[in-house]
């Protein structure tokens, strides 16, 4: 078979099981349920104004592009004052610059484990962990149930049991977690989480790295991330926030000490062998970081809530049939929120010819069987359109139990 008949025969297998990616425009006009911009501050005035002031405003002298990686020509005192503010922020001692949170994940994942360290994982962790962990060193892997404590116990009691370098804390232990999950929007239970390792690996070889992504701006003090709202930060190991979603920019930030800030510079490849952000990404995450640290986000994190608890409330009303599989799955103080189906597809193309932008979510980016239309609110959504996309759902659920009817 030539290359090309193999690349068309994995496509076509994709279409069969409905599972073929495509890249999509939609319509400028439509309503967005689907973006991680949580906050709208992509489209903020407030946003736009102090990001355009923060070009304006730099010496006509001053490079836009970074010119090279950031331990080459890269770096600048600029990129070193945005660390030391974001750190700050959240109560880290440092904070390293990645040009994504794929990146960090590599980054982090790839390198830190040393050669025979354990690594365990919750079962629905981000696919830049995975990829960071296939390069890693790390001598085992183990997944662990999704957000499970006890699953978390008994896979560290199998471990302690079975080696005893784990049990006398010479062998490190990495559990990696997201403090909110991308696709169910579920919080994980970090206080737990520490419990359990605290009382298995009391010599302290157990190190937590927890992946923010989601709860970066929407959670927490000042959107300061669940961490924080937890009062753990000292606990974790690794922060790794990203600035792709809630903060309208893009980039990533790993928050850590200082001598694992300075091991990541030396051996973390995705920060070393690439182009550093240039000057606008930087301003443009200084500029939101600005608006965080001011209060001027808590405002539409509280916006937020407040639509989350109205989507609730309608989904609550929605009228279903059991001869129609459909489930709403949310969590109460999560703007994403999985509405389970057989037919996402279906269900999403019914919503988007309505004008609401929502995506159906198929595996392999969730697991089979967990197909579903995935629906995120943002701080600039209104009662309306939330009512307007429900109405929409009850239609289409309508439509599907006629056509049941009649087989
Ligand atoms: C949990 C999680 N981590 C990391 C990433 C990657 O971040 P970025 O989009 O900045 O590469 C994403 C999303 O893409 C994510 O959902």
């Amino acid at each position: 078979m030539s290359l090309l008949d193999s690349l068309n025969s994995a496509l076509a297998r994709r279409e069969a099981k409905s599972a073929r990616r495509r890249l999509t425009v939609l319509p400028q006009t439509a309503v967005d349920f689907s973006s991680n911009d949580f906050l709208s501050l992509s489209t903020s005035p407030a946003y736009r104004n102090r990001f355009l002031s923060h070009l304006n405003n730099t010496p006509e002298s001053f490079p836009f592009a970074s010119g090279g990686s950031r331990l080459l020509d890269g770096n600048s005192a600029y990129a070193e004052e945005l660390e030391r503010f974001v750190a700050a922020f959240h109560k880290a001692p440092t904070a390293l610059l990645f040009n994504s949170g794929f990146d960090a994940n590599v980054g982090v994942l790839s390198s830190i484990p040393q050669p025979g360290d354990l690594v365990v994982y919750d079962e629905l962790i981000h696919a830049s962990i995975h990829e960071g962990m296939r390069l890693s060193r790390a001598g085992k892997r183990q997944m662990f149930s999704h957000s499970s404590p006890t699953a978390l116990r008994d896979v560290l009691r199998a471990e302690v049991e079975a080696d005893r370098e784990v049990q006398s804390g010479t062998r490190n232990v990495f559990i990696v977690i997201e403090s909110i999950y991308s696709m169910d929007g579920d919080m994980a239970p970090i206080k737990e989480f520490i419990q359990v390792v605290d009382e298995l690996l009391p010599r302290g070889n157990g190190y937590f790295i927890v992946d923010e992504a989601h709860a970066t701006g929407v959670f927490g003090p000042r959107g300061a991330g669940v961490v924080q709202q937890l009062g753990v930060q000292d606990r974790m190991f690794i922060r790794v926030h990203t600035f792709g979603k809630a903060l309208a920019s893009h980039g990533a930030m790993v928050l850590c000490g200082s001598e694992t800030r300075d091991y990541l510079i030396n051996y973390a490849r995705s920060v070393i062998y690439t182009t550093a952000l240039g000057f606008p990404f930087l301003a443009s995450i200084r500029t939101s970081y600005e608006l965080l640290s001011s209060g001027q986000t808590e405002s539409l994190q509280q916006r937020v809530q407040q639509l989350i608890r109205h989507l609730r409330y309608r989904l609550d009303g929605l009228v279903m049939n059991p001869s129609v599989m459909f489930e709403v799955d949310h969590y109460p103080t999560s703007p994403i929120v999985s509405l389970r189906t057989s037919q996402p597809r279906l269900l999403a193309s019914a919503c988007q010819q309505d004008g609401y932008v929502v995506r159906a979510i198929m595996p392999p980016t969730i697991p089979e069987g967990k197909e579903r239309v995935r629906v995120c609110l943002h701080a600039g959504n209104t009662e309306e359109e939330i009512d307007g996309l429900v109405r929409t759902i009850q239609a289409w659920l309508d439509e599907r139990l006629a056509r049941t009817a009649h087989l």
